[in-house]
């Protein structure tokens, strides 16, 4: 669809940028606060990207107040960031420990005071260890039933001071990472025990929005879902079957859950014929109806390109995914992975990549909306998109990142054309606000448009110094995104 003009950003428009709280606060032990799953996982040497911790971070924590106020001098107008549930809830349910509340009270005041809307997201990986102990984490309803009341604790704290709340950051990342991939933790590697607990996270999902809406009805709630469109390598209409299949794998499966309060057929039937079926009782039936979100988080790095599998064409066609790619969950070399019989993934030729490997596609942020507003007829809030890289800093004090503002502006001219196209966006925060910690890459992977100057090894001064990138989105917010236009 070509338009002669692009419609304006609406009025409203929530210009940000976003965080996660393990990657950003230290103070790990800091007032009462309990470990979490990462806190444990990441001190068993090999683990993590050169024994990277969140120990420290990049100490948001202590430089929340420095850290909204570079946010001010940007003009952001809202601030996503997580709140990490074992400061709140120690061993994960039971005690309150007001100290960690009174943390996220002071953020949320601090960015109120500064006209900064918080976008506060209930869940970004870091389960408390107190409950993977106790119950095995996602494994049990005993967990799900436990976020629900972590959920209220907030609901009932900052309902009035929050309107946009995020229920599960990228469920559809951290569930296959965790559980099959074991590239988070608990480091499992089991397709059976990985449906299963996936469910369990539907079900917490569902009865928080459920309860929200009961608490805070004038608030928005909704889960950040990590989607990747799912292109067809040809116009063999067996591609395209693959590629349909492949979207049913990698999106629809969770985006129907939330949208639609229920699996996607097919996908059940092809568990149900690999042995991977799990329990879903009438009651949870009915939960996952009543869970329904206001708007979509949308995360969006890139997507895939999917092939007839090679069951079917008798060979193996492509091999250039080696790797577990979180965006792509595609088996490898392990013939009874459901996926396998469904699509085999295939590298796009018309795609240039990151220095991570990570394919840069802006068409496909256009693409992504369109089909979102499409099949699910809600507001999209994209609650992620950024570039990864290796930001250099000259003389100590400029950071030149021509490529980020390259990247980012692309994105942007997409979203603008979706939006004109009809699908109504809400709000688009970048990730990052600062630099942070990467989960798999320590400080290497950058993607702030604030440099905090401290390596894997060395915390250093943790210092801020701001990007080019910084003073580009600044203008891009002060013009509400006209000067997307302009710079041409
Ligand atoms: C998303 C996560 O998957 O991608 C973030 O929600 C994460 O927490 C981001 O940092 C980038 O991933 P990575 O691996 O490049 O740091």
């Amino acid at each position: 669809m070509f338009h002669r003009t692009l419609d304006p950003f609406p009025k409203d428009f929530l210009w940000g940028a976003a965080s996660a709280a393990y990657q950003v606060e230290g103070a790990w032990d800091s007032d009462g606060k309990g470990p979490s799953i990462w806190d444990a996982y990441s001190q068993i040497k090999g683990n993590t990207f050169e024994e990277t911790d969140g120990k420290v971070a990049v100490d948001h924590y202590n430089r929340y107040k420095e850290d909204v106020k570079l946010m001010k001098e940007m003009g952001l107008k809202a601030y996503r960031f997580s709140v990490a549930w074992s400061r709140i809830l120690p061993k994960g349910e039971g005690e309150v420990n007001e100290k960690g509340l009174e943390f996220y009270e002071n953020l949320i005041d601090e960015l109120l005071e500064n006209d900064i809307e918080p976008v506060l997201t209930l869940y970004h990986w870091d389960l408390p260890q107190a409950l993977q102990d106790r119950y095995k984490g996602w494994e049990s309803r005993q967990t799900a039933d436990a976020f629900v009341e972590y959920c209220r604790v907030l609901f009932e704290r900052f309902g009035k001071k929050v309107h946009y709340w995020i229920t599960m950051n990228e469920q559809n990342v951290f569930i296959p990472l965790g559980y099959r991939w074991a590239g988070h933790p608990p480091a499992i590697t089991d397709l059976k025990r990985m449906y299963a607990a996936n469910h369990i996270v539907n079900l917490a999902n569902a009865k928080a929005v459920k309860l929200f809406h009961e608490l805070v009805p004038t608030g928005m709630i909704g889960p950040s879902f990590g989607y990747g469109p799912m292109y067809s390598y040809s116009c063999d209409p067996e591609d395209v079957l693959a590629a349909d299949n492949g979207d049913m794998f990698n999106n629809r499966f969770w985006l129907d859950v939330y949208c639609k309060g229920k699996y996607p057929k097919f996908m059940l039937k092809q568990l149900e014929k690999n042995d991977l079926a799990f329990e879903i009782t009438s009651e949870d039936k009915k939960t996952l109806a009543q869970g329904k979100p206001d708007f979509l988080g949308i995360n969006y790095y890139h997507g895939g390109t999917a092939k007839q599998n090679h069951f079917e064409t008798g060979k193996r066609s492509d091999k250039s995914f080696s790797k577990v790619d979180p965006y792509l969950m595609q088996a490898e070399k392990n013939e009874t992975a459901p996926e396998e019989m469904m699509f085999e993934n295939s590298s796009n030729p018309y795609l240039k990549k990151t220095e991570w490997g990570w394919e840069i596609d802006p068409v496909g942020f256009r693409i992504t909306l369109r089909r979102v507003q499409a099949e699910y007829d809600l507001p999209v809030f994209v609650t992620e998109n950024g570039l990864g890289a290796f930001d250099e800093l000259i003389d100590g004090q400029v950071i030149h990142d021509p490529y980020r503002i390259d990247y980012l502006k692309k994105h942007l001219l997409e979203m603008q054309k979706a939006i004109t196209d009809g699908v109504e966006v809400i709000g688009y925060c970048a990730w990052s606000f600062t630099d942070l910690l990467s989960w798999l890459n320590g400080y290497k992977k950058r993607y702030g448009f604030v440099y905090v100057d401290r390596n894997n090894q060395e915390e250093k001064e943790l210092a801020r110094i701001p990007k080019d990138s910084f003073y580009w989105y600044k203008k891009v917010i002060e013009t509400n995104g006209t000067s997307l236009q302009e710079e041409e």
